[in-house]
């Protein structure tokens, strides 16, 4: 698996250069070392720190819940990256394209930003384009689709990472986080461990949503991508209160496709403390 490889290579030299890195994992960092949470011990019990899959070497992440490695531990998109894009328009033509767009005027002027699971880099493109003061960290466990974005997206201002979010060592706050189709990957435990270790002022969202009449097609959707890339979630998670628990606060939201698809905007109104979110949520 991509993100258990432990390599890091960075390219990121002068203008249009663009980083790629592998996280390594479970407790080492690049230079070999292994890093144990001062912080950890407050709330959670001892946890080694991973390495940061950035270019500036190793720091002492924070931990969120105890992990354990199980789902989606094949998890895989390699064999769809390329048709990824055709099999989208195919089942849904430009409907998804437009939700991930859907406020995409509206995000201010965001110099840090975090993006999840792009895929093959379609919304990166757009948003580089039309955010020239930003710079992204983009994370994405699939190399193959990693690749796609690199190909799409020559800028100095994107870092990729071929990393799994349930492990990578995250920048403490971002001006705005990105997840759009990727919350959908993971089962409630894993989602809270991937959004608990960081804070956005504000956060773009695109998703499925249950609708009493979804069920077929979604169940259709996860048997699609179990056969076809190894996905073992096999319900959506209620990112909502997740997020309002966290203290973000819905900001603006829109569905289309009688419900089935919505794009949502998330702000930072009040960020519970960490320690209190991981013994209560
Ligand atoms: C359903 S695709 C969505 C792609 C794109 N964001 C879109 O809007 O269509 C989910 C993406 O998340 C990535 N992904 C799945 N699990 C991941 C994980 N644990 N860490 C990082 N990326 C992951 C997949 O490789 C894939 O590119």
């Amino acid at each position: 698996m991509a993100h258990r490889g432990g390599r890091g290579i960075c390219g990121a030299s002068g203008r249009d250069a663009v980083a790629v890195f592998e996280s390594s994992g479970f407790g080492r960092c690049g230079c070999g070392k292994r890093y144990v949470f001062r912080a950890a011990r407050l709330c959670t019990p001892p946890f080694f720190a991973r390495c940061p899959a950035r270019a500036g070497g190793c720091r002492a992440a924070e931990p969120s819940v105890f992990v354990a490695r199980r789902g989606n531990a094949f998890l895989n998109c390699d064999s769809i990256a390329r048709w990824y894009r055709w099999l989208e328009y195919a089942a849904f033509g430009g409907a998804l394209r437009r939700r991930r767009e859907a406020f995409l005027f509206e995000l201010g002027d965001p110099q840090k930003v975090l993006v999840l699971g792009d895929g093959d880099g379609r919304f990166l493109q757009l948003f580089v384009a039309l955010y020239p003061e930003a710079r992204v960290d983009a994370v994405d466990v699939s190399a193959g689709m990693i690749e796609l974005a690199r190909s799409r997206v020559a800028s100095d201002r994107v870092t990729f990472h071929v990393a799994d979010a349930r492990e990578f060592v995250f920048e403490e706050e971002y001006d705005l986080a990105v997840a759009h189709f990727f919350f959908d990957c993971f089962d409630e435990t894993e989602l809270r461990e991937i959004i608990f270790r960081f804070t956005a002022k504000q956060f773009l969202i695109s998703e499925f949503r249950r609708t009493w009449w979804s069920r077929p097609l979604l169940a259709g959707l996860y048997l699609f991508f179990r056969i076809a890339t190894g996905l073992e979630t096999r319900r959506l998670s209620d990112h909502r209160t997740m997020l309002e628990r966290y203290g973000y606060r819905l900001d603006r939201e829109e569905d289309a496709l009688g419900g089935l698809l919505a794009s949502e905007l998330w702000r930072l109104s009040a960020p519970l403390k960490k320690c209190q979110n991981s013994l209560h949520l």
